[in-house]
């Protein structure tokens, strides 16, 4: 159903298990006690500089540290970030920010990470430290940011939304624009999967929406940037201006990306439990392991079979969701209505000079795939292209910015500019080339 990848685009490694904090919907929290929540070093696990390795030999392009709070095991993980690093693998990190020191940001800096994504609950410091459980998170977080944004690393704020801070969605857009914040997030808070109950937290669909429309006036009225960090059901959205605009996730748990847990395991995303293996017996294994994430196996046949937007225009919901609300992977996401989705707004396609010289994304990097190989430019811009195309990439490289034209790829195909320029609309619009 998805093509295969040789291996993931990108990666979440978790550090650490450990938290010094204990948000009461994170998937962290609610794990069984065999997992530590204090700030111990963990041992028996494989290094890091084995888990490096197996990343840079996979030719993996992009990782995110998470955890746990990444922060407290960088010391702990350095040489293996530093070899990452060393391979030109893109390194971004969340983290709470609560224990951010001038030590840890030059470690940060080091490893070349220029954006930080942090949590933040709420504007107001009683509510967030209840969410966060934690006395006094909210003016160490707040620290943080203000430490990172005076240091020039750019930050985007994360709200995970439940029924308790669902009604703070502006204050707290308001309240990070206002901290130099670049961009902010509402995400909602998925049932954890071994919460027994997580019904005063978790969100209803009138909820959802809420948050959508909230989110869109936070846009309008900070100018940030906003989104939402989970793949929804296209049909869970309320109209076509806030799928247009909060719609455009699939998801990514073993077909573009997967986890790689702090004991090693191999998980298809953060929030699934289901493991395929130690990255220290072999990345490639684990990877191909995950093979029902991508066959469409685990979708349900409605969407398979009625719906029509699988799997172009929507990815079926959230398997973990549908897992945790009815105790099966293939079980129907809990925000997915069945119904028809409504449509997104037309954008107006931007229209390409045909007689234009076009360059190749700075520091663009390729892999090698089965058929083709993947044209990376960054995570949210890359594309598995035809071995033609890529070969015209490359030599433009070493023409030294001489670009390339509409018609020097027509040629290379042996086709007319016509049919040529699809292909290049969309080597522009996925910012491989400008
Ligand atoms: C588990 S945290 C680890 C990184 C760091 N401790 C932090 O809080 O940013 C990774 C991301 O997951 C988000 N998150 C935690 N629990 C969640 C849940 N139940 N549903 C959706 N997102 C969640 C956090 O806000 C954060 O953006
Ligand atoms: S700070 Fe992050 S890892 Fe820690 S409990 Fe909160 S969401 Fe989970
Ligand atoms: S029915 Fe399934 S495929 Fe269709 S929009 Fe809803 S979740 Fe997506």
């Amino acid at each position: 159903m998805f093509r295969q990848i040789s291996a993931p685009v990108s990666v979440q490694w978790e550090l650490t298990s450990a938290c010094n904090l204990n948000c009461l919907h994170c998937y962290n929290y609610w794990r069984d006690s065999s997992h530590p929540k204090g700030l111990h070093v963990l041992h028996g696990n494989p290094g890091s500089e084995i888990i490096a390795k197996e990343l840079i030999r996979n030719g993996v392009f992009q990782v995110t540290l998470t955890g746990g709070e990444p922060l407290t095991a960088l010391n702990k993980h350095l040489s293996g970030l530093t070899l990452i690093q060393e391979a030109g693998i893109d390194i971004n990190i969340n983290t709470n920010l609560a224990l951010l020191t001038d030590e840890r940001l030059h470690i940060l800096k080091s490893l070349g990470i220029k954006s930080i994504l942090t949590s933040l609950m709420a504007h107001d410091a009683r509510i967030h430290d209840e969410l966060s459980n934690t006395p006094g998170s909210f003016e160490a977080t707040r620290n943080g940011i203000n430490k990172a944004v005076s240091n020039g690393i750019k930050v985007a704020v994360n709200m995970v939304v439940t029924k308790k801070n669902l009604a703070m969605i502006r204050e707290t857009g308001q309240f990070v624009k206002n901290l130099g914040a670049v961009g902010f997030c509402a995400t909602k808070a998925s049932k954890p999967s071994s919460c027994p109950d997580f019904t005063a937290y978790h969100l209803n669909q009138a909820d959802l929406h809420h948050m959508f429309t909230e989110l869109l006036s936070v846009k309008e009225e900070t100018g940030l940037n906003v989104d939402s960090l989970e793949h929804y059901p296209a049909c869970a959205f309320p109209d076509g201006i806030t799928r247009t605009a909060l719609g455009g996730r699939s998801c990514s748990a073993g077909k573009t990306g997967c986890t790689i847990g702090f004991n090693g395991l191999v998980r298809p995303c953060s929030h699934a439990q289901q493991t395929y293996g130690n990255i220290a017996d072999g990345f490639h294994l684990a990877w191909q392991a995950m093979h029902e994430w991508r066959s469409g196996d685990l979708v349900p046949q409605y969407c398979k079979n009625d719906c029509g937007e699988f799997p172009n225009r929507c990815g079926g919901g959230c398997r973990v969701e549908a897992e945790n609300c009815s105790h099966s992977l293939k079980g129907t996401d809990p925000f997915c209505t069945n119904s028809v989705p409504p449509a997104r707004v037309p954008i107006t396609k931007m229209v390409l000079d045909k007689n234009a010289t076009f360059l190749p994304a700075k520091g663009l990097r390729f892999r090698n795939e089965d058929v083709g190989q993947i044209a990376y430019a960054s995570v949210k811009n890359w594309l598995l292209i035809d071995n033609k195309v890529a070969d015209l990439l490359k030599g433009v490289h070493t023409k030294n910015g001489v670009g390339f034209t509409l018609r020097d790829l027509a040629l290379t195909f042996g086709v007319s500019e016509e049919r040529a320029y699809p292909t290049l609309h969309l080597l522009v619009s996925k910012k491989l080339v400008s």
